[in-house]
């Protein structure tokens, strides 16, 4: 018999740990690795109770007189996969006394790997889409249109179009680290929202006019204080209005609405909202959840043609995080969507 010591120990640490006796039989498992792989495992071979053959031949090896090691194990659940690190460490000096064996859940560590990982995919993918007519340009106009002067006006002013491009997908993925940098940083400074709807209204109404579309304003007929960033919820207001006038067709009205009232779910108390509510086609609800992701779009072409980065909506997303604020998104397919920001006031 092992030292008693060893299942109290390691019932008290958090993570999922197991002790294997002398003969490979689970002499004690904590209260998380009996959650982790099933309460019968005690007094089991640990080999029915793990099953993944790179962590069962660490052990092996351990037994044969290795130093033990890593190994990975990963759980599928109904809730997805679950990856551990397994740590797989001898016990008792000459001939093993038993092997002990932690795991530690790196789930997430991966999950940011892989948001890391298609990010740069991303990036890459959409500044070479420009990048590629651009060459393409310069390699025609020193070719084929060399001499052809109207050509060369018509290539140029394309190439100017994708350069500028680039250069709005660089300086909004400037804004959006900036803005993911002060997240934790809540913005204190009072801001009048009604001035802020009527600035942005001011500002659009040229691009309005241009869709035919119509700008109203409501609830901006008293001042409205938050506690914020002006610059940031600015941005925040033009770029969903942007999207409104964008999206929402031609001939409508894109209404910005503003008012205040008390929440009581998890945004406690007086609050101040924004609505930009547009008569568009409306979102399809399986984009819904992905919308605020960087790059995502309901239909890239479109977006692209538009001039658009598909990151309008995920600097709104981290702007209100920053003011502590929820955003929402409601869509009716053939009526139109809204936009909604909700604010605190406290
Ligand atoms: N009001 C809206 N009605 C319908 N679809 C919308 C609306 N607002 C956003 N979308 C969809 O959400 C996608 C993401 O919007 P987002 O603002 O992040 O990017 P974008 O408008 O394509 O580019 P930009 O970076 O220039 O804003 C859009 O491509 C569009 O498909
Ligand atoms: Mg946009």
């Amino acid at each position: 018999m092992t030292n008693p010591l060893i299942p109290r120990l390691i019932s008290a640490v958090p993570a999922p740990m197991l002790f294997l006796d002398r003969g490979g039989l689970i002499e004690a498992a904590n209260p998380a690795a009996e959650a982790l792989l099933g309460g019968w495992i005690r007094g089991r071979n640990h080999v029915a109770a793990l099953r993944q053959p790179a962590l069962l031949a660490l052990i092996e090896a351990t037994y044969a007189g290795g130093r033990g090691g890593e190994a990975r194990f990963v759980q599928t659940g109904q809730s997805g996969q679950a990856v551990f690190r397994v740590t797989v460490t001898v016990i008792g000096d000459g001939g093993a006394e038993g092997v002990l064996l932690h795991f530690e859940d790196v789930t997430h560590l991966r999950e940011a790997e892989e948001m890391r990982r298609d990010f740069v995919a991303n990036v890459s993918h959409e500044l070479r889409t420009p990048l590629t007519a651009i060459l393409g340009f310069i390699e025609t106009l020193r070719g084929p249109a060399k001499g052809d002067t109207a050509a060369q006006d018509r290539f140029l002013a394309i190439m100017e179009d994708e350069a500028r491009r680039m250069n709005r997908i660089v300086s909004d993925l400037l804004s959006l680290s900036r803005v993911e940098g002060q997240e934790r940083m809540r913005p204190d400074d009072p801001v009048a929202l009604d001035d802020l709807l009527r600035s942005v209204a001011a500002a659009l109404k040229p691009q309005a006019a241009e869709n035919g579309n119509a700008l109203a304003i409501e609830g901006a007929d008293n001042p409205v204080m938050v506690r914020g960033d002006k610059d940031q919820l600015q941005q925040v207001v033009l770029n969903l209005a942007e999207n409104a006038l964008k999206y929402g067709g031609t001939g409508k009205t894109v209404t910005l609405r503003l008012s205040e009232g008390e929440e009581t779910g998890s945004l406690k108390g007086a609050v101040a909202r924004i609505e930009v509510i547009d008569q568009g086609e409306g979102i399809d609800p399986v984009h819904l959840p992905r919308l605020t992701e960087r790059f995502y779009r309901v239909d890239t072409h479109r977006s692209r043609a538009m001039g658009g980065t598909g990151l309008g909506l995920a600097i709104v997303k981290h702007i209100v995080n920053r003011h502590r604020g929820r955003l929402k998104i409601t869509s009716v397919k053939g009526e139109g969507s809204t936009f909604a920001v909700t604010l605190p006031k406290g």
